[in-house]
Formats: C-alpha cells, sequence, structure tokens
C-alpha cells in the first residue's frame, strides 16, 4: 500500500488537512477508532477569531501571550490570530452549523461567547456542541471524496523512517499500522506523513478527555528523532463534573463567560482572593485555586452556579450541559453544579516550524500532538481547534508545495512477528495504565515538588523496562501501543518538569515558586540522544 499523504488522525487537525489538500493526491486518512471519535467531538466552548469591529488581532495575540506566561512566541500567535477569520469563513462555506444573532437590521451574524483570559467576545460556537458541528461536518466532506481512503479502526505503531532502514539521512517513509479487526500489523508507505494524533492528557487519572488521548503521536516523533518541547505544561480545566457515575463531561468555560461564578461548599464566592479577573481568569489560576480550595478544606468538589440566569438562557445556550447534567440528577437552571478540575489539553509536543513540519524530511505534526509555540506556558480558551485549523491549512500548502521532487519511498519491510507469541498476562497491561496514570496525577499534577517528580521519574523508569520486555516478547494489541505511548509521554512530561526549576503557567513546583523575571524562560526543548536543558531558577 503506498499514498501521497498518509495523515494519522482524523480530528479537527487531520480532516481540515485531507479536505485542503489537492484533490490529485492520493490521502490515506487513519483513525484508531470510528473516524469522528476524539478530543474535536468533543468540544464544547468554540473556535476564537476575531470577527466583531470593536475587536482586534492584535487583541488576540495579547490575550494569547498574557495566558502563555511569557512563552507563547509572538509570531506565532500573530500567524494564527491574523488566519482565525479566513479559517472560520471556510467552515461556514463548508456549512457548519454555528449559533447565530438576528441584528436589529434584520442580517444575521455569528454569535460571539466569551471565555476566561479573552479580553473581548470573540468565541465562534455551535451552541455548547462546536465539536460535534465541526467534526460531523468535516467528516461528511471527507467520506465524500474518492481521493481519500479511510483506515478506521488502525492504529498506527511506529513511523517508517530512513534510520530505521539504515541509512544516514532521517527521513520518514510511511507507519506500521494495526487493524485492530484484523489484529495483524499493515506497512503503509507514503511520500509524506502527518501525525494529527492529538494530545496525551489520558496520561493522568481523571481527564476530560476521550480514551484515545494517549500522546502516540509524539511518542512516535520522539523516537523516530524528532524534538519535543513543553511538556511540563499541561493543562488542567478548572470545571468537569464531579459525580460518581459520571466517567468525565466537561462544563464549558463558556458558562463562566455567561456569568457563571465559582462557590465553595457553603455557597461563598471566593475567585476574587485569587484575580481581580474572578471567574474569567485564565485557567490554570482558575484551576490552581480550585484545587488550593479543595485541599484547603477537605473538599471533593466545589461548584459552579449559574442558575441566577434565567431558565429559558441556559437552556438555549448549554443544551448539551443542561441535558447532560439532568441525566445525574442535577438542574442546572436551578442548582450549581459540583465540579472538579481534570487534565484536559497537552501544550507541549513535536517541535515543527509554520508549516508544521518537523525536523524528519517528510514528516509533519498538527493539532495538539504539535509545539507550534502558540500555548506557551498556558493556552487560551478556544485557541486549539484554531491551531487545527490553521496548521491543518499551512501543511495542505507546503506539501502540495513541495510534492514533486519526493521521490517513492523504498521498499519498506514488512512488519517481523517471529520471534513474539500471543500474551497470557494481559493483567499486566491494565495493571500498568493504572498505575502509572495514578502516580501522574498524584506526583505530577497541578501542583509539584522535587521530591514527587524524582518518585515519578524513578517509577517511569521501571515501568519503561517492563513495558519494554512486554512489547519485544508478545503480540502488539492496542492497549499495548497505548500503554508503551503514555509511560514515553509521561517519562516527557517528568523530565521536562524536572527540567523546569521555576513556576510558570500551568507548571507550578513548592521548590521554586517563584517565575524567573520575565523574558529570561525558554521553552524546554528535549532533543533525543541529549542531556536534558535546565531552565534554572531565580537568581
Ligand atoms: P483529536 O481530535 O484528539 O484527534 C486525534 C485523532 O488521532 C483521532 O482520530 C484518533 O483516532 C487518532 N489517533 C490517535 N492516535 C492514533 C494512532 N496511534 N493511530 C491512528 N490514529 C490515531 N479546544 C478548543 O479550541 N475549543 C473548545 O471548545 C474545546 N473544548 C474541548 C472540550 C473537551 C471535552 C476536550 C477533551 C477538548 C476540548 N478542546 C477545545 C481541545 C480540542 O478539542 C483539542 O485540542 C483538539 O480537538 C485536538 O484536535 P486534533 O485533531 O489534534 O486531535
Ligand atoms: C471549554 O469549552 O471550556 C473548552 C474550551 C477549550 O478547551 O478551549
Amino acid at each position: 500500500m503506498d499514498y501521497d499523504v498518509l495523515i494519522l488522525g482524523s480530528g479537527a487537525a487531520g480532516l481540515t488537512l485531507a479536505l485542503r489538500l489537492p484533490r490529485s493526491l492520493r490521502i490515506a486518512v487513519v483513525s484508531k477508532g470510528p473516524l469522528k471519535e476524539g478530543s474535536s467531538l468533543y468540544a464544547q466552548g468554540g473556535i476564537s477569531a476575531v470577527l466583531d469591529d470593536a475587536d482586534s488581532v492584535e487583541a488576540h495575540v495579547a490575550d494569547t501571550l498574557d495566558a502563555g506566561a511569557g512563552l507563547t512566541d509572538p509570531e506565532t500567535a500573530r500567524l494564527v490570530a491574523s488566519r482565525a477569520p479566513a479559517c472560520i469563513d471556510w467552515l461556514v462555506n463548508l456549512q457548519v452549523p454555528f449559533s447565530t444573532l438576528q441584528n436589529a437590521d434584520g442580517t444575521t451574524s455569528l454569535h460571539l461567547h466569551k471565555e476566561g483570559g479573552h479580553s473581548h467576545r470573540r468565541i465562534v460556537h455551535a451552541a455548547d456542541a462546536t465539536g460535534e458541528a465541526v467534526e460531523t461536518t468535516l467528516e461528511g466532506l471527507t467520506r465524500a471524496r474518492d481521493n481519500i481512503t479511510l483506515f478506521e479502526h488502525h492504529i498506527a505503531v511506529d513511523l517508517i523512517t530512513a534510520r530505521l532502514l539504515g541509512q544516514d539521512q532521517n527521513r520518514c517513509h510511511g507507519a506500521y499500522l494495526l487493524d485492530r479487526e484484523r489484529e495483524q500489523v499493515i506497512t503503509v508507505a507514503a511520500r509524506k506523513t502527518v501525525l494529527a494524533t492529538g494530545g496525551a492528557s489520558k496520561v493522568y487519572l481523571y481527564t476530560s478527555n476521550p480514551d484515545g488521548a494517549t500522546g502516540d503521536g509524539i511518542a512516535m516523533a520522539w523516537r523516530a528523532g524528532c524534538q519535543v518541547a513543553n511538556m511540563e505544561f499541561n493543562q488542567f480545566h478548572p470545571t468537569c463534573l464531579y459525580h460518581p457515575d459520571a466517567k468525565t463531561f466537561l462544563i464549558s468555560e463558556a458558562v463562566r463567560g455567561e456569568g457563571g461564578v465559582l462557590r465553595l461548599p457553603d455557597g461563598s464566592q471566593f475567585m476574587d482572593r485569587f484575580d481581580p479577573r474572578g471567574e474569567l481568569a485564565p485557567r490554570d489560576i482558575v484551576a490552581r485555586a480550585i484545587d488550593h480550595e479543595m485541599k484547603r478544606l477537605g473538599a471533593d468538589c466545589l461548584y459552579l452556579d449559574i442558575s441566577h440566569r434565567d431558565a429559558a438562557f441556559i437552556r438555549s445556550h448549554f443544551p448539551t450541559i443542561h441535558a447532560r447534567c439532568l441525566e445525574y440528577g442535577i438542574d442546572i437552571t436551578r442548582e450549581p453544579i459540583p465540579v472538579v478540575p481534570a487534565a484536559h489539553y497537552t501544550c507541549g509536543g513535536v517541535v515543527v516550524d509554520t508549516h508544521g513540519h518537523t525536523a524528519v524530511a517528510g514528516l509533519y505534526a498538527i493539532g495538539e500532538c504539535s509545539y507550534t509555540g502558540l500555548h506557551g506556558a498556558n493556552r487560551l480558551a478556544s485557541n486549539s481547534l484554531l491551531e487545527c485549523l490553521v496548521y491543518g491549512s499551512a501543511a495542505a500548502v507546503h506539501i502540495a508545495k513541495t510534492m514533486t521532487p519526493v521521490p517513492q519511498p523504498p521498499s519498506l519491510p514488512a512488519w517481523d512477528e517471529s520471534r513474539v507469541t500471543d500474551s497470557d498476562e494481559q493483567v499486566v497491561v491494565s495493571h500498568n495504565w493504572d498505575e502509572l496514570r495514578r502516580f501522574m496525577w498524584d506526583y505530577v499534577g497541578i501542583v509539584r515538588t522535587n521530591k514527587r517528580l524524582e518518585r515519578a521519574r524513578r517509577r517511569i523508569e521501571l515501568l519503561q523496562r517492563e513495558i519494554q520486555e512486554y512489547y519485544g516478547n508478545f503480540r502488539v494489541t492496542g492497549d499495548l501501543l497505548e500503554l508503551r505511548n503514555l509511560a514515553m509521554v509521561a517519562e516527557l512530561i517528568i523530565r521536562c518538569a524536572q527540567a523546569r526549576r521555576e513556576s510558570r503557567g500551568l507548571h507550578f513546583s513548592l521548590d521554586y515558586p517563584e517565575q524567573r523575571t520575565a523574558g529570561t524562560s525558554t521553552p524546554t526543548i528535549l532533543t533525543p540522544g541529549q542531556p536534558d536543558p535546565v531552565v534554572p531558577a531565580s537568581p
């Protein structure tokens, strides 16, 4: 099997790229499960873009830089913010059913929400189920394209690189995929390969993310020789529903944007004690404040209350949240919602340039698995789907432009299973999954210390050895592949967290509570085979 472009991932990033590439190219799109499944499908709040005359690209850039706590690259922020309106136009032309507003003169325009860290209303949304509206539209169009072949229920095992084939100059030639239904590994060759595999928040015990968010693309890229940056900055969303029967369900930041207030169990408000912006401070501040108050009071959860707003308004703006909470017996029009923070977004990832290209020739990374410099030490709300759209489009242009001189891939070796057998100890995999996610939550969570990080480092080294041995002896399964990748990503998070001897954005250390003077900090960039950098503590 060989293709011009192999896209690993079918979220907002992967499908944007697939649809933006010329129809003359033969494209393969791979997805671990059904095409639509992934974080994109569950996105609630929306996509940030400057669409109001009172707003400006400069203000969007300034808010992104402010949230990023000194580590957002200003050029990247400008590039993304300035391309946002065109990306929204593209989606509107594709008929994504965004929420609209009837103007006084009879015309309609897109309705804009407000979210934490934004100085203006600029969140384009489809009620509170924006991801579903976007993914459903992109899925329909992708399925209709006859130049696109879909590999659903296939999980990429590893990239096939020239280095793996014993050649000097590193280039990506495709990937091995595990067909989950036939339980067999196939070889797919491609002139260009794109990682669009999403984030890694499943590395934590409590997360807003769906099961597939296991950082596969980041781990594969690292093994292939790419640099990885800023993995210490994992974003915890302040408000996920707390209920014994609810697996993971997000309560959108837009609820706070529309007046929702956070309350302690005694009903009092507390956010003003932590930040003058109160409920609309950037996420790192709100999540840390909730974590602090929960620990101080020994509370299992705190409360988000929007019941003071008109019931019809709540039902029309937040129909999904209203319905889901009702399933658990909570009527958000009448009572506060029990909430806790949970791992939500991987700000770091595979280092790429402005086209989404990595340091390995022919290999791209776009969307949540990439590090573009946009999010710095903390992502601004609703900038993620935007980044998927901007970089999906940028990669499409670059791939189309640079396709001609790329040779056909060489003949690739088939996956070798001659020395492995079926495992009779699946319990090892499930046990290690649980152990890993628990110690990451306890030791590498919202508040960190040197001691906890050191403990986590020792545990991960042990687990890595065990997983490696298992991987070498047994036939691969989806669970084993995900565990191997989660462990790799956990190691990268811990190493980055140990390297950063300061507190900044989403990385908070009790041993280094100070932020280094603004402007003196740099991203944490790890390079395979090189010693880790150190971001020194304040003098
Ligand atoms: P995903 O949408 O996660 O897609 C990943 C794809 O990769 C999937 O198709 C998966 O099957 C595939 N994949 C992964 N590994 C492999 C493998 N090994 N082999 C083959 N395929 C693989 N951001 C916003 O900007 N606005 C919001 O309102 C918003 N709300 C959110 C709400 C929730 C509940 C969550 C979880 C996230 C939210 N985010 C939001 C973040 C945003 O949704 C994600 O960052 C973004 O959708 C990521 O898109 P992606 O295309 O990079 O990855
Ligand atoms: C939300 O709706 O709160 C999620 C928005 C985001 O993750 O950007």
